[in-house]
């Protein structure tokens, strides 16, 4: 677990590796900006949480969020692992196939899903489809039975629970646009208890993400299992509930609760119902895992007595910053006994809102040095993208035994002017 060993912020950070292979040789041979990822970490954090929810003795399946990542070689490590999917559109549907998911290891989740979409998850006969309202219940009924099939779907309610977390990311309030009310919810699955193309199977749930305590997950899970009990008890065949992802990581310090603690927290609710939980991690599981690793292509003064140091990588490669005002620790990749100064470390993309952090103490950043954005494994390259006709950077998966290979390459000119004619 190198990538876990940096103190918060460290300034004098010693040269560090992933697993035996230095990142300087990373960059070097593959330039910069470029994503690393760690596989025995993903493996490690997967096996975490399978052998904590599985201690708990009661049935579980975990069905990882791909949209944290879904690289189609973090995906494989994922379902190697024994882990199923969790998939947001029908483009990280067919990514899970390709990967090696069964469509019945794929549950699919999406506050807008589209005819095709949903035709396409119709026929592929998913584990689930999580439906967001009543008029998506209907269209799924109508496409199952002109396909003559019944589809299995669990209905994803809005519980009105504050997550306590950034307002962008926070998904189960009344105002969220997110799932049904919870109080609709017996309503309209009465009206449709009957439907031929539907198999009522299911509640979801997701109030947000990067949730570090465990209070507002419980209080939103207790909701969704009383309501799963009174609808059991109306003669619905229940046989899951789907308590969503959102447990969060570290990225300046301040704790998380531990794999034991979350999957504990969620038995104790889901215990009594009889039904199986389903949960859909995805940040906690490679968030950790990977860094952004970047070269400092300038430094100047500012006028506020500092500096910036920019970076060859920005918002393009890791928006979370700009979109969020999230931290992200930064470290120097190389040791240095130089004297910490104060740096507002950018990137060189032309909007203001493109910056990693300021201020932030450094030993005297050089052109040249390199600098590793930790904890950017989860919504990181997959948030990517080519403003400024900047390419998509290499995503790099490091082994056990230190060789490290290629997810994806560094998009070239010519890729990026693929789709476009003049
Ligand atoms: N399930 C559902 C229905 C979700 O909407 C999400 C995340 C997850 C599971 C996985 O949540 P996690 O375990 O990763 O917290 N781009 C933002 C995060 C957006 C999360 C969206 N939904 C960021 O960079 O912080």
């Amino acid at each position: 677990m190198i990538l876990a060993v940096a103190a918060p912020d460290t300034t004098h950070a010693p040269v560090f590796a992933l697993h035996e292979v230095p990142l300087p040789a990373i960059a070097a041979a593959e330039g910069t900006p470029c994503y690393v990822y760690s596989a025995p970490v993903v493996q490690a954090r997967l096996a975490g949480l399978q052998q904590a929810f599985a201690a708990c003795g009661h049935p579980w399946a975990l069905h990882y969020a791909l949209k944290a990542n879904s690289s189609l070689g973090i995906a494989r490590l994922v379902r190697e692992a024994g882990v199923d999917a969790d998939a947001n559109s029908i483009g990280e549907i067919h990514l899970a196939l390709r990967a090696g998911f069964r469509p019945d290891q794929v549950v699919f989740t999406g506050v807008g899903k589209s005819p095709a979409e949903l035709t396409d998850a119709v026929g592929l006969d998913l584990k689930a489809i999580n439906a967001e309202s009543a008029g998506e219940l209907d269209r799924i009924d109508a496409i199952a039975r002109t396909q003559g099939r019944r589809t299995r779907v669990a209905l994803r309610v809005n519980p009105d629970v504050d997550a306590q977390t950034h307002a962008h990311i926070t998904t189960g309030l009344k105002s969220s646009k997110f799932g049904v009310p919870i109080d609709d919810a017996p309503g309209l699955l009465r009206a449709r208890k009957d439907a031929a193309g539907l198999e009522i199977i299911g509640l979801h749930v997701h109030v947000g993400s990067q949730i570090t305590t465990l209070g507002p997950l419980c209080a939103a899970a207790r909701k969704v299992a009383d309501l799963a009990v009174a609808l059991r008890a109306e003669g619905f065949p229940l046989s899951h509930l789907d308590l969503g992802g959102g447990l969060g990581i570290v990225y300046e310090g301040g704790d998380v609760p531990t794999y034991e603690a979350f999957a504990q927290a969620l038995v104790d609710v889901a215990r009594p119902t009889g039904l199986t939980l389903i949960v859909e991690p995805g940040r906690t599981v490679v968030g950790p895992a990977g860094v952004l690793l970047a070269r400092v292509i300038d430094v100047k003064p500012h006028a506020g007595g500092g500096r910036f140091v920019v970076l060859d990588a920005g918002m393009t490669e890791l928006m979370r910053p700009a979109l969020y005002g999230a931290f992200h620790r930064i470290l120097p990749v190389e040791p240095s006994d130089r004297p910490l100064v104060s740096c507002d470390v950018v990137g060189p993309v032309c909007e203001s809102s493109d910056s990693f952090g300021r201020p932030r103490e450094l030993p005297d950043p050089q052109v040249g040095d390199l600098m590793a954005i930790m904890d950017a494994g989860a919504y990181g390259a997959v948030m990517s993208n080519t403003y400024n006709r900047r390419p998509l950077p290499p995503e790099l998966l490091v082994q056990a035994d230190g060789s490290w290979r290629t997810l994806r390459r560094r998009q070239t000119i010519d890729d990026m002017l693929a789709l476009e004619q003049a």
